[in-house]
């Protein structure tokens, strides 16, 4: 596979094809990275389908943009709920606990990155000497994750998601992170949203549940005991 630009980013489609060609492929799908269709698409299509016309021992074909997709809402809505709740934080699109990058593919998944979430605030637990050592940013005291995988977001995590992010913002006694998660391996029970250091699982989190883990659980340390939850 290979990347390549539409506008004046280099390699251009063109200078890419041509390289491609070099190789002897019997085909070549040129596939728009892009949400919808338009004048870009429009030349894309037209690089394929000159190049086809040009190296007739290759196929050439061009796919269409990604179009609508469930995942790419979720994000688009995610990105609105930060700038509507002023909670923007640096985007996890690419993070590695997240996404599978060279040399660090044993970090990615979501229980594990909630270790390493933990090991990390445990290295700014003396705040004592932050003057001589300061770092970028204050580990809060708790970590919230909102599993917004497929079947949580189905089951309505991103209202539990917004809620939690709401109620966190204006209460003056939680210090609190709230980020989403990928699956916590708990399909059909959630939405499902955990709370550490404490460990704390609660299951089938709806908006008004969402509301009462912050006024109870962080805001005064008290367990939502009546929700469904597990200590893990
Ligand atoms: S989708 Fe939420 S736990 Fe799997």
């Amino acid at each position: 596979m290979e990347a390549t630009f539409v506008g004046v980013t280099e390699p251009t489609l063109d200078e890419t094809l041509h390289d491609v060609a070099k190789h002897r492929p019997d085909g070549v799908v040129v596939v728009p990275y892009m949400l919808g269709d338009g004048v870009l698409t429009g030349r894309i299509r037209d690089g394929a389908a000159e190049f086809d016309e040009e190296y007739p021992y290759v196929d050439a074909a061009c796919g269409d943009p990604l179009g609508t997709d469930a995942r790419l809402l979720d994000v688009l809505g995610d990105r609105w709920q930060e700038a509507r709740t002023d909670s923007v934080e640096m985007s996890c699109d690419t993070c590695k606990y997240k996404v599978e990058l060279d040399g660090y593919e044993s970090d990615v998944g979501g229980a594990k990155a909630m270790l390493r979430a933990l090991t990390h605030q445990e290295a700014h637990a003396d705040r004592e000497d932050v003057a001589d050592d300061p770092h970028t940013h204050d580990a809060p005291a708790k970590h919230v994750a909102v599993c917004t995988n497929q079947t949580c977001a189905a089951d309505g995590a991103p209202a539990v998601l917004e809620r939690l992010r709401q109620q966190v913002r204006d209460s003056e006694e939680c210090d609190a992170r709230v980020t989403r998660t990928s699956c916590l391996g708990q399909c059909g029970d959630g939405p499902n949203v955990a709370v550490y250091p404490d460990g704390v699982w609660y299951q089938r989190v709806d908006a008004d549940d969402a509301e009462r883990i912050v006024t109870s659980h962080l805001d005064r340390e008290r367990i939502v005991s009546d929700l469904d939850s597990q200590l893990l």
